[in-house]
């Protein structure tokens, strides 16, 4: 079954999508991805895909925009191409911090992504940690949001002492998220609570829980400018903990996040290759990345052959 696959990469996750491929023991499918002088992007899939499962392999990470535009016209490319199926997998879904109205007279980017990715012609779509798991009902198409915990699981399991490993979420809303991985390596649980007991005040960052003399580890979704990793690394610190690691999902790492984390008290970060690391996420003395591609690749193999993806997270 696995012979109809073609696997497409987009060009912000080339390195990802060849370590997929590379996975399946399949090459990487043909596509020339080029600007016109204005900018425009043009894609041309320089092989059959008639009648072919095609996963097309692109988050919508920095630049957002132009990434998110490729990947609606490789799909195009690949429905007009009759590609029997078309998957999204999209392993970092930009716009998705953008998921409810906050206040009047704002949009739902989040749904309006999902929109355009269906329109475009997806039949279904892979993701990997969502911000929130009900952007999944923003598609009416088949779904999978998939989860890093087990490659997370795996690295703490190898580098983290089981007798003081703590795990926290470094807001309330986290909570959810880090209680799963707790769950998974039999870990207590901590919460930084973020609070601004008056206007005009800074926050003050309580903790729940005993953390004096714990190896934290912060769990999170995404690191964007790391201020939230940043702060609750020292309140944590304040409090006596050992020592603070953090595994966050998805690297966004804008502007000066990764000077920020290396200059922190963070022993290490780890992340993933949701987001192709950039130079300088590679140079920083604390930021590790651990990557997505097996798991992602057997993901894609279950679908193409109709097999459960559910039971690689039982
Ligand atoms: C928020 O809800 C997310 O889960 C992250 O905590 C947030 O996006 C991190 O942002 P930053 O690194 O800019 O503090």
């Amino acid at each position: 079954m696995k012979s109809s696959i073609k696997i497409v990469a987009g060009n912000a996750s080339r390195p990802l999508a060849e370590a997929i491929a590379a996975y399946l023991e399949k090459p990487l499918a043909l596509c020339l991805v080029r600007r016109f002088a204005d900018m425009e992007i043009f894609v041309e899939l320089q092989e059959n895909v008639r009648g072919e499962d095609v996963f097309i392999v692109q988050s919508t990470s920095f630049p957002a925009n132009d990434h998110l535009m490729e990947l609606l016209i490789m799909i195009d490319a690949a429905r007009r191409s009759s590609a029997r199926r078309i998957t999204a997998v999209v392993p970092y879904f930009g716009y998705a911090r953008q998921d409810r109205r906050t206040s009047g007279r704002t949009p739902i980017s989040a749904k309006l992504v999902a929109n355009l990715i269906t329109e475009a012609g997806a039949d279904r779509v892979m993701t990997l940690d969502l911000h929130a798991g009900q952007i999944q009902g923003f598609f009416d198409i088949p779904t999978d949001n998939l989860f890093a915990a087990p490659v997370m699981v795996r690295d703490i399991k190898e580098r983290l002492d089981p007798v003081d490993r703590m795990v926290v979420s470094p807001d309330v809303g986290g909570v959810v998220r880090a209680r799963a991985l707790a769950k998974r390596i039999d870990a207590p649980l901590a919460i930084v609570d973020k609070r601004r007991e008056r206007p005009g005040e800074s926050e003050v960052m309580n903790i729940i829980g005993e953390v004096e003399g714990r190896s934290c580890i912060l769990v999170d979704d995404i690191v964007d400018s790391g201020g939230t990793l940043v702060n609750a690394a020292e309140a944590l610190l304040a409090q006596g903990a050992k020592d603070v690691y953090a595994y966050i999902t998805h690297g966004v790492l804008s502007g000066g996040a990764v000077s920020r984390i290396a200059a922190s008290k963070l022993k290490e970060l780890v992340i993933t290759d949701s987001i192709q690391p950039t130079a300088a996420v590679k140079l920083a003395r604390n930021i590790r990345v651990a990557t997505i591609a097996p798991l992602l690749g057997e993901a894609i193999g279950r679908t193409a052959d109709e097999s459960s993806v559910s039971s690689l997270f039982a």
